[in-house]
């Protein structure tokens, strides 16, 4: 039997997961797990360079696990685990450090623009956020990563890092693809201009939140938005999309098409299709609100779960590091 291909990703724990990145990331995970030898970690340290308070990073920690649990990935399939508990990446980017050269870093989209959002606090751990990535990838020698548009750039950099390691030290890491299919932008909520973010508080849908809310947000969304003639506006396409998503499945069902038509024949109202959405929405992610509460009872589950994660991804990242550390002519102890 060949052997399966590695797939590592990572979510930065810096507030609720929201609709968007379930689509945008988590649905895509649960996919991958049944098909590749899947790395699955909360990006503790990454999140530590944008301004954040230590109580609260604390809880987005367990919450992001408990995500990922919620939403279908299983610890018995995917190696789930915390970034700053596999000391390897940290010791890894180290050595990609020495490696990379700074221009390339300044050049980074990401770079720039969180230091536009945070002038007062541009610091180095925003500069080498991508050679932590880099680390975090290269250590399971991952052959395909899932992630966002924005990230491609982070990837290439990854390949840049391991092409000038290969090229010093002698060939051994191999390049790293993204792993991209139907890449769903879902938009802001109250602004469709903007994508849907945890940054911007009403401009999402949590997929924790409790029906009332859920019903209340969707009441809000923009449809009201400038259109060239003969477009579907912003607002509204995103509103469809997301029925697309979430509307009929897995029982089937028409809302999707009712709407389409009565879009197309003028006859549509916009405060039906969003009650209808509402309700979609809250059917979809019932199971996960009810998994979510059983997790939360069981913090003794879930240190476990976090324990034996790390414990996986410490044995092959160790494997890679010791390596590493041979090749750079380090001296074991
Ligand atoms: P946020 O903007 O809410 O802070 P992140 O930048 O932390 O989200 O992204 C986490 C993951 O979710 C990434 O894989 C990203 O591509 C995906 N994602 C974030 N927002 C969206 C969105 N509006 N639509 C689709 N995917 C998204
Ligand atoms: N930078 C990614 C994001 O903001 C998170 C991340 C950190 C990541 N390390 C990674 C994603 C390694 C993929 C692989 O979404």
């Amino acid at each position: 039997m060949s052997k399966k291909e590695v797939i590592v990703s990572g979510i930065q724990p810096s507030g609720e997961m929201h609709i968007g990145n379930y689509l945008g990331a988590l649905k895509d995970f649960v996919k991958l797990q049944e098909e590749f030898e899947c790395y699955f970690f909360i990006a503790d340290l990454h999140s530590l360079t944008e301004d954040y308070s230590p109580e609260e990073k604390r809880q987005q920690i367990t919450d992001t696990l408990i995500a990922f649990l919620a939403a279908g990935l299983d610890p018995q399939k995917s190696t789930i685990f915390v970034q700053s508990h596999v000391p390897a990446h940290v010791e890894l980017a180290w050595i990609f450090n020495t490696l990379t050269p700074i221009n390339e870093l300044e050049r980074m989209t990401q770079y720039k623009d969180k230091s536009a959002k945070q002038k007062k606090n541009i610091n180095v751990g925003l500069l080498t956020y991508p050679v932590l990535q880099a680390a975090d990838i290269l250590l399971y020698h991952a052959d395909q990563v899932p992630v966002g548009h924005d990230q491609i750039q982070h990837l290439e950099m990854t390949n840049i890092i391991a092409k000038k390691f290969n090229n010093k030290y002698g060939e051994y890491f191999h390049e790293v693809k993204a792993h991209m299919k139907d890449p769903v932008r879902i938009m802001s909520l109250t602004d469709p201009e903007k994508k849907m973010s945890k940054s911007e508080p009403g401009s999402y849908v949590g997929i924790f939140d409790e029906p009332e809310i859920i019903r209340k947000k969707l009441a809000k969304a923009v449809t009201a938005t400038d259109a060239p003639t003969g477009e579907m506006p912003k607002g509204v396409k995103n509103l469809f999309d997301l029925l697309k998503e979430f509307a009929d499945p897995p029982a089937g069902g028409n809302t999707f098409d009712k709407f389409d038509k009565q879009y197309k024949d003028g006859s549509i109202k916009y405060s039906e299709l969003k009650s209808d959405l509402a309700e979609s929405l809250i059917t979809y992610f019932a199971p996960f609100r009810a998994r979510r509460a059983e997790l939360t009872k069981d913090t003794e589950a879930l240190t476990k779960i976090m324990k034996e994660g790390a414990e996986k991804a410490h044995t092959v990242a160790l494997k890679t590091y010791k390596e590493v550390y041979e090749k750079v002519g380090l001296v074991w102890s």
